[in-house]
């Protein structure tokens, strides 16, 4: 099985990722969680190069292939094994990341979006995605809080922020079978509860 999490950032997905899998290995899945843009020795060498906030004069098509790039390592170094050894995979954001920022927040077009990321999976798509919802305002206020790292993207302005939400919830919109909306507003305990009741229920359907 292979799930994603997505979300505005400072929604909360790596604690919660971290969270959740602690709690499926209680349950004896096996579990490997993993990130976008990484998750190999050489999507994390591409992730350098695109949240280097010196790297401000990088052109839209070049972000795009890049994270694509990192994108294709990740699916045939780590994601295809790791789902064929039997293994629950999680990601820290996907393609929908793609959808997201490169084409709601910068808009540039869709369907040449799904057809590169088409071509760098190979077709691979998550089976559940978990939308962490937060607005960009609250989001930004808790990463600068919680000293995290503070990447090219976040220097965005905020009305950016505004059309990467909406484009995240146009997608819940388009395909709603795959999305969860879980409101990250609320304190972490009362998310991650939300999030194991998706998981729960999807993994009991999964063994039917
Ligand atoms: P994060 O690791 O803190 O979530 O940061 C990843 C940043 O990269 C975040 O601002 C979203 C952005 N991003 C894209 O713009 N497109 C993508 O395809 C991916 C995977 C991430």
């Amino acid at each position: 099985m292979f799930i994603t999490f997505e979300g505005p950032d400072g929604s909360g997905k790596t604690t919660q990722i971290h969270l959740l899998a602690r709690w499926l290995r209680e349950k004896n899945y096996q579990v490997v969680v993993t990130r976008e843009p990484g998750g190999t020795e050489i999507g994390d060498q591409i992730r350098r190069v695109l949240h280097d906030p010196r790297n401000s004069a990088m052109d839209y098509r070049a972000e795009i292939l890049l994270y694509s790039a990192s994108r294709a390592q990740h699916v045939a170094q780590r994601i295809r094994p790791d789902m064929e050894a039997g293994k629950i995979v999680i990601s820290d954001r996907y393609a929908d990341s793609t959808l997201a920022y490169q084409g709601y927040g910068r808009g540039l077009d869709l369907e040449i979006l799904r057809l590169i990321t088409a071509f760098a999976t190979g077709g691979l798509g998550p089976d559940l995605t978990l939308y962490l919802d937060i607005t960009p305002e609250e989001g930004l206020q808790r990463r600068r809080l919680g000293g995290d790292e503070w990447n090219r993207l976040d220097a965005e302005a905020l009305d950016f922020h505004h059309r990467v939400r909406m484009g995240y919830l146009a997608l819940v919109d388009q395909e709603p079978e795959r999305w969860a909306v879980i409101d990250a507003a609320r304190p972490v305990e009362d998310v991650q509860a939300a999030i194991r009741k998706v998981a729960q229920a999807r993994l009991t359907w999964d063994r039917a």
